[in-house]
Formats: C-alpha cells, sequence, structure tokens
C-alpha cells in the first residue's frame, strides 16, 4: 500500500500518540482489504457512543485518545447517546449510567467532535454530495449516503470512524471504488408500498432475501414509483439491519441508478411477501409481563432512524389538544429538537404528554427490563428490540402509533 509523506509522519508519530495510532487502525485495514492508497474524506459519522454498548473498555480507549492529542480533522458528528444528553431524568436514566455517558460525550468534545448524536447527521448540518468520499458508521446512515445521496463509505467500525476523523484519511477499497458500486441483482416490486412502516417491512423482505441467498447486497430495484425522504431513510435503516445491506439502486430514485443495466438475475418480491411481513413484526417473543409484574407494558416510540422535522410537524399535528394515554417517547437529533421548539412543535407535543428524547433511541438507551412490548413503526427497532431488549414487537404505522397512544 503507498503511503504518502503525510502518512508516514503521522505513522512516525510526529503529530501525536493519537494520530498515530489512528493511523496505525488505518493502514492495518487497508492491509486486509488491500486498498492501493489512503483518500481524504470530508465528513466522519461515530457510532459506538452509547455507554451501554461502550462500556469501561471503550470509554478508556477514547479518553486515552484525547489524553494522546488526537484533533478532529474533518466534520464528525455522534451516532446516537445512550441517553437524552440534557433531559435524561425525565427517561429514568440511572445517574451513574449518564455520568459514564458524559464522560464518553467529553472525550469527543476535547478531540473537537461535534457532539451532535444522531444517525441522520444529513438532516442537520452533514449532508454529503454526490460522489464525496466519507467514512460514516452507523448501517441506516451509511446506507442512505450511498444510496440516496450518491456519496461513498464502507461501513466503518467505531474505532476505524475515530481513526477518520484524526487522519481524515480512509484506506480506498470496497464502495469507494466504482467496482463495488455495480449491482448484481434485480428486484422488482410487485406490491403498493406507501409510509414509513411498509418502506421498512420491504427492506426487510429485500435484506432477507438477500442474507439468505448469500448474494453479495447490491441490489437493483425496480417497480416503486416515488419515495419521501422518511420513507427513504426507514428503508435503509431496515434493509441494511435485515440484509446488511450499506448500497442499492432504486430505478427513477437514486442518483445512481441510470448510470447502471439491471442485472440479468432477478427476483419479484408479492403483495403477499409484504403483507406477511408487516405481520411478522407484530410478535410476542415471550412472557416477561407475567413473569415480571414490574415491567410497563407498552412503550410507544417514534424516531428509528431519528424523527426528521417534517415527521415532527406532522405529530404535533395529531396531538394538538390531545392527551397521550400511553408512554409515547420521539426521538430525533438535537438540532431537528431545537428547530421544532421554534416552531412551536414541541410545546404542543409535551403539552400532550409526549417525551421527546433528543441525541438519543429507543435501542441504544438503556431500557432493558422496563417495558413489556415496543410499539413503534421501525422494523430495525423491532428487530433490535428483541436481540437486544426482549421485548414483544408491535407493529403499526406512523399514524397507528399515534392514534393508539392516544386511546
Ligand atoms: Fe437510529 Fe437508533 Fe434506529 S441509531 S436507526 S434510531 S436504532
Amino acid at each position: 500500500m503507498h503511503l504518502s509523506a503525510f502518512e508516514l509522519s503521522l505513522l512516525n508519530g510526529d503529530s501525536g500518540p493519537a494520530a498515530r495510532k489512528a493511523m496505525q487502525i488505518l493502514a492495518a485495514l487497508g492491509k486486509i482489504y488491500e486498498a492501493e492508497a489512503m483518500i481524504p474524506v470530508s465528513s466522519v459519522q461515530i457510532s459506538g457512543v452509547s455507554y451501554d454498548n461502550l462500556g469501561d473498555a471503550g470509554l478508556e480507549f477514547l479518553a486515552e485518545m484525547a489524553n494522546g492529542g488526537g484533533k478532529a480533522r474533518v466534520l464528525t458528528t455522534l451516532n446516537p447517546a445512550g441517553m437524552d444528553v440534557e433531559n435524561w431524568q425525565a427517561l429514568g436514566i440511572p445517574a451513574d449510567f449518564a455520568s459514564k455517558q458524559m464522560q464518553v460525550i467529553e472525550a469527543f468534545a476535547r478531540m473537537g467532535v461535534i457532539t451532535t448524536c444522531t444517525c441522520t447527521p444529513y438532516l442537520v448540518g452533514s449532508l454529503p454530495h454526490f460522489g464525496e468520499h466519507i467514512a460514516w458508521a452507523e448501517s441506516s446512515a451509511v446506507c442512505f449516503a450511498n444510496s440516496v445521496l450518491g456519496a461513498r463509505t464502507n461501513r466503518e467500525g467505531g474505532p476505524s470512524a475515530l481513526a477518520a476523523t484524526l487522519t481524515g484519511l480512509t484506506p480506498a477499497y470496497g464502495y469507494h471504488l466504482d467496482e463495488y458500486r455495480i449491482p448484481t441483482i434485480t428486484i422488482r416490486v410487485a406490491a403498493r408500498v406507501s409510509g414509513t412502516h411498509e418502506f421498512g417491512a420491504l427492506g426487510m423482505v429485500i435484506g432477507k432475501v438477500l442474507e439468505a441467498a448469500k448474494l453479495k447486497p447490491l441490489p437493483y430495484i425496480q417497480g416503486i414509483p416515488g419515495a419521501t425522504l422518511e420513507e427513504l431513510k426507514s428503508f435503509c435503516a431496515s434493509i441494511a439491519t435485515y440484509g446488511g445491506c450499506a448500497l442499492f439502486h432504486m430505478q427513477g430514485i437514486t442518483p445512481e441508478a441510470s448510470l447502471h443495466t439491471p442485472p440479468a438475475k432477478s427476483l419479484t418480491i408479492l403483495q403477499a411477501e409484504l403483507d406477511q411481513a408487516v405481520l411478522s413484526l407484530t410478535a410476542s417473543r415471550q412472557t416477561s409481563a407475567s413473569s415480571n409484574p414490574g415491567l410497563l407494558p407498552d412503550l410507544y416510540s417514534l424516531g428509528c432512524p431519528h424523527l426528521s422535522l417534517r415527521e415532527i410537524a406532522r405529530l404535533a399535528e395529531l396531538l394538538e389538544g390531545k392527551t397521550v394515554k400511553k408512554e409515547l417517547w420521539i426521538t430525533t437529533a438535537r438540532p431537528t429538537r431545537d428547530a421544532a421548539e421554534r416552531m412551536g412543535y414541541v410545546r404542543i407535543i409535551e403539552a400532550a404528554g409526549a417525551k421527546i428524547a433528543a441525541d438519543t433511541c429507543c435501542v441504544v438507551t438503556p431500557i432493558g427490563g422496563r417495558f413489556n412490548t415496543l410499539v413503534t413503526d421501525s422494523a430495525k427497532a423491532c428487530y433490535y428490540a428483541y436481540a437486544k431488549n426482549a421485548f414483544n414487537t408491535r407493529f403499526l404505522s406512523f399514524e397507528q402509533v399515534i392514534a393508539e397512544a392516544l386511546e
């Protein structure tokens, strides 16, 4: 692998121990993936921010990098943290967890990372353009950036994303290269798909097909007449979760689709498969309510991926003058929450009794054992609710979640 004079100086420790460690990580990755060189990246998004996932070992690594003089060289934001950093008490977060979480955020801040914690950085000021090389980590954001925006990123792990921040570089392999962006299978969608939950269910169906067939997951999707930004972010979260898909092309919708011919190998998704997927995401997986009478019955949650301002506006419209009867959490990025506050939406939503949780989400916050069932429009949240927190799940449309929370 060719390294420039600057990259060699980083490896020599000329910019301090943290930058040296970062360059070592990237050089090792480049060797594994047989990259010929490093390429500059214009932005980074770091995952592994919740103390729930990081633990003390992760916190120590971050502190070591901050103490070693690590400084962000490019625009860098964070994935959701384990709590709303300004309002964690209202969500019932334990004080000792909050203290550790703040140490994590503080370590990132010392390195010059922008401590906006969100899986939708593209909605709040980190919006790469077509063809731009970036190093992002959160799977849904990676899929959105590659597919919807036409930017170029592999799915980074926490350490490699931090290494990209401290050097401004990433090894040139995978989705950074044209040959890895060529579709491998045509997926024809012969079903009506509408709303965030149905796009999430479709992502699950296609993702599972790719997984089951052990296919290199790069589908060319046909048959979708149109999709909103919110539907696409839901689809990205789901196809990434269920199929490990970091890039798809959608005919007439995503920017690189017109550069490719649909692959000859194809399969069709039928309406019945989509309907079955929607049903299957409502699932009783355990009997925790009977075995643990201390559990609250249901957590209603919208905001996986983090809600856009348009979704919050819709929410305010549905909740105005009403009172929710259930525990309802709305998760979003803090800049989106702040914009919603200026528009008066936060006042309406909170007056109805819903809780707005910025900086976090229902998957990375430590709520395992507090609720029996997660009610959501997110196929990705359903997956992790079971895998991580052993919740039952109920999968409804955005509007249905609100309607039930009001009953
Ligand atoms: Fe985002 Fe959390 Fe969902 S990180 S995509 S809201 S699981």
